[in-house]
């Protein structure tokens, strides 16, 4: 990696280009954003300190801040002589030692925080030995900020944001920042929760592909702070910058929900799933423990060809398989266990070809890294039980970014199983796993779970949404008896 790509991940250098800054500026004015002062944390070249400048003429005084002094240089290469950016004014400073307390205290009257915080993660930082992040005691103390945001990775911008937002408590003001969208969110659920004074706040789409030529969901987010008025939990979300309606967005029943009107609609079909959805089995060692059947025999991920009994085998679909309509592909799964801990030494004397082949590739299995396989039996697997050897079954992939479920019959009497990407629900009879997925392809489910699916999440298909929706509450009507009778199986 050059240094100059590294220090760009470091930083997390994506510069605004000034007519998205500009389009922004626009969007802000049209919704009454009118402030007496502008501050840009991070401000780069300048492009939203130049856009604000222009749009907000009543603003006094426009300050941009930013760690890199040649950047600093080009943005007073760019206001050199042009008298309506004559207000700004520019300081070296590391957003993390810098007291914005103190500064926000100087400034009266309302303002106006705006810009794009550095688009980078804690652990990308730590990949490549950077430093650029805030005290860790600082960090650690932020009291709940893990519980939001995850302890293991954060977002540089989500601390930013939660940090600005921490210190503009009490004040008329209003923060406008480009951020990924899943930051927006948390931001926004930890502000909820923390109770801040926002009485008005949305997100708008961005395209970051179009604007940084990068493949992320990335939004405008804007927060409305007034000491005085009720905090709003709810927000709206619009799908570009020229959208004039959106869709409401915010919390209900422990629940974040992606679309209010929707959900309203059919939130009576929200409690607990009639039966639990289950991953498909984890084994950390796709190359030993999935094969393909070939002529010769079961080949494995190395290209080993092998003779194994059927004791152990199950069909096995991947998720990618579920997801795209796949017929199954002659692939199989060992899965040593029915029951999640049950000692394995059986196997030895059940299907010896398949504990020799176990044997043989001990060292790999021996070295999978999480913990639960250390403390169990050797060989173990996960996401085994009773119901994992039920013949027919209900799947989705939590990956793709469709709500599309399949029933997936017994191939060859035995129960397919699918790799850990994929939720089931299992059933034991052909007749209760047809009528169940009715209900779920029925027009209330449909749309209870479209409120609750945030589709610019890595896994945005989860179980805890799945298992929220109690489609027993669904009324057997005319539709539902068609859709049972036009379903088709792999
Ligand atoms: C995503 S860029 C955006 C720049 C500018 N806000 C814009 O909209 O074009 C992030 C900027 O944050 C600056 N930056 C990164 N870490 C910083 C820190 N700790 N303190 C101040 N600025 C920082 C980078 O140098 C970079 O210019």
């Amino acid at each position: 990696m050059t240094s100059e790509s590294k220090q760009r991940i470091e930083y997390g250098d994506f510069q605004t280009p000034d007519d998205l800054a500009r389009a922004v500026c626009v969007r802000l004015q049209a919704v009454g954003v009118c402030p007496d002062a502008v501050i840009e944390p991070t401000c780069g070249v300048g492009a939203f300190l130049l856009a604000a400048a222009e749009s907000f003429p009543e603003a006094r005084q426009i300050a941009g801040f930013e760690i890199n002094p040649d950047y600093l240089e080009t943005v007073r290469r760019r206001i050199d002589g042009c008298p309506i950016y004559h207000r700004i004014q520019l300081r070296q400073a590391n957003f993390f030692t810098a007291d914005w307390k103190a500064l926000f205290d100087q400034i009266p009257g309302r303002f106006l925080v705006i810009g794009n915080p550095p688009w980078v993660t804690n652990s990308g930082q730590s990949a490549i030995g950077g430093s650029n992040l805030p005290e860790k005691s600082n960090f650690l103390g932020h009291s709940g900020f893990d519980a939001i945001s995850g302890k293991a990775n954060f977002d540089i911008s989500e601390w930013m944001l939660l940090d600005i937002l921490r210190q503009l408590q009490g004040r008329d003001a209003d923060v406008a920042m480009l951020v990924k969208t899943s930051v927006a969110r948390k931001v926004l659920a930890y502000a909820e929760q923390r109770r801040d004074a926002i009485h008005d706040a949305f997100l708008v789409g961005i395209d970051a592909k179009k604007h940084f030529g990068v493949a992320v969901d990335a939004c405008l987010l804007v927060m409305r702070l007034d000491p005085a008025a009720k905090p709003q939990g709810d927000y709206t979300v619009y799908a570009d910058l020229g959208a004039k309606f959106g869709k409401r967005v915010g919390h209900r029943q422990g629940m974040t929900v992606a679309d209010l009107d929707a959900f309203e609609h059919c939130s009576f079909l929200l409690g607990s799933s009639p039966k639990k959805w289950r991953s498909g089995v984890k084994h950390d060692a796709s190359q030993v423990m999935e094969l393909t059947r070939t002529p010769a025999g079961y080949e494995n991920g190395f290209g080993e060809i092998t003779w194994l009994e059927d004791a152990y085998l199950y069909p096995l679909l991947k998720g990618s398989d579920v997801a795209n309509g796949k017929e199954w592909r002659n692939k199989f799964v060992l899965v040593t266990q029915r029951n999640v801990g049950e000692p394995t030494e059986i196997i030895q004397r059940r299907a010896p070809l398949t504990w020799a082949y176990l044997q043989a590739h001990a060292d790999r299995l021996d070295a999978r890294s999480s913990t639960i396989f250390a403390k169990n039996p050797r060989f173990s697997v996960f996401g085994v039980g009773d119901y994992a050897f039920c013949p027919w079954r209900i799947a989705i992939c939590g990956f793709y970014k469709m709500l599309h479920f399949r029933l997936i019959p017994p191939i060859n009497g035995r129960p397919v199983m699918f790799d850990d990407t994929v939720y089931y629900l299992s059933f034991d009879s052909e007749t209760e796993a047809i009528e169940t997925l009715a209900y779920l392809q029925s027009e209330s489910a449909t749309k209870l779970l479209s409120s609750l699916i945030f589709w610019d999440e890595k896994r945005p298909i989860k179980t805890g949404i799945l298992n929220a929706v109690d489609w027993s509450k669904i009324a057997q009507n005319a539709t539902t008896r068609k859709t049972i009778e036009q379903l088709e199986l792999i």
